[in-house]
């Protein structure tokens, strides 16, 4: 009989599989499926930045005039888009007396400012846990990379350590040192980071001479990136570590905490026509996958092809690479 239950940031799991922040988590009842099918946790959609600032209809008028078509699919494309802050609140509270899973609330912030005191409103609303989503695509050429870095440092020195819940940072992976950075990043009294965020990719229309607006899902190969990355820094940081991008099935979510992650989440495999029911598929999977392994519960493997810390790496960083080419070449 396997064990398939954890802990997140301090949060008890009934299994490392997260839902993660997208539209499907956005209301209460889809959360609750998520729940009945085995999540061991949610991550509601994340509340924007622009939608504290402004009603929803303002945001959308300024995004529309800015040239920013990007930023306004991925918005529109969300349902937190369409509901203001204190509605975002409510979805908490409703979120947290229906469910008995840890509700985790998303932030998408791209400056200090406006944020601190709504994130306290978060907190006192009854999340579980918040999660920073730093969503920002740099493309101000006067902005050097050292700066990028510091203006995202600063989005998250700006509240971990301001609230009692625990923070975790979900970031992309186009950092020029990205081991650096994360490494700078746990330093800020943060308790988990989200390894990685997939950014909407634009889509042109060839015929109408414009951008497509949709939403465009991962696939399993996308995997590979978030997983060599949590191989090759699971050693080296000490918060916790949960995955997302390319999870479509239990390979995806065992290399995943084989690697080192404390959790998984599961995101665009929701919007397959099995939906929820995912969830269920892939715990089945795994502990299927324990028995034939021997694994009694998830430490019992979890991290075990993480890069050691000292000595012979296992080949997540340019070994592999170099061993495969040789060998092609005998
Ligand atoms: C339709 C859609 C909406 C999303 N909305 C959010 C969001 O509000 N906040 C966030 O942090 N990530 C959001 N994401 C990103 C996902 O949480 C996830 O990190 C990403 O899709 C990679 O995981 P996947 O390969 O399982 O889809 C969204 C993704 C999709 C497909």
């Amino acid at each position: 009989m396997t064990d398939l239950s954890t802990t997140y940031m301090g949060l008890k799991l009934v299994s490392p599989l997260m839902a993660g922040s997208s539209t499907i988590t956005g209301t209460v009842r889809k959360l609750k499926s998520l729940e009945d099918a085995g999540a061991g946790a949610v991550v509601l959609g994340s509340i924007f930045e622009e939608q504290v600032r402004a009603e929803v209809s303002d945001m959308v008028a300024v995004l529309e005039t800015q040239d920013n078509p990007e930023a306004y699919d991925y918005i529109r494309a969300d349902y937190p888009m369409q509901i203001g802050p204190e509605k975002y609140l409510d979805t908490i509270r409703q979120a947290k007396a229906l469910l008995r899973i840890p509700v985790i609330a998303s932030l998408n912030c791209t400056t200090r400012d406006h944020w601190i005191s709504y994130a306290r409103k978060i907190e006192q609303a009854g999340a579980d846990a918040l999660e920073l989503n730093v969503y920002d695509i740099p493309h101000d050429p006067a902005e050097d990379a050292a700066a990028v870095e510091q203006r995202h440092l600063n989005l998250v020195a700006g509240v971990s350590g301001e609230l009692r819940i625990p923070v975790a940072v979900k970031i992309g992976p186009h950092y020029t040192s990205l081991a650096n950075f994360i490494k700078r990043l746990t330093a800020l009294d943060v308790q988990a980071v989200v390894m990685f965020n997939r950014f909407f990719q634009p889509e042109i229309d060839i015929e109408k001479l414009k951008l497509k607006s949709g939403i465009n899902l991962s696939h399993a190969e996308d995997s590979g990136l978030p997983v060599r990355w949590i191989a090759l820094l699971r050693g080296l940081i000490p918060c916790d570590i949960a995955m997302t991008t390319g999870v479509h099935g239990a390979e995806g979510a065992i290399k995943g905490l084989l690697a080192g992650a404390n959790a998984v989440q599961v995101c665009s495999a929701l919007y397959t026509p099995a939906g929820a029911g995912v969830i269920g598929d892939i715990l089945k999977g795994m502990s299927a996958w324990m028995d034939r392994h021997d694994f009694g519960c998830i430490a019992d493997f979890r991290g075990s092809l993480a890069e050691p810390a000292e000595g012979a790496g296992r080949g997540f960083a340019r070994a592999q690479y170099v061993k495969d080419l040789l060998g092609r070449r005998e």
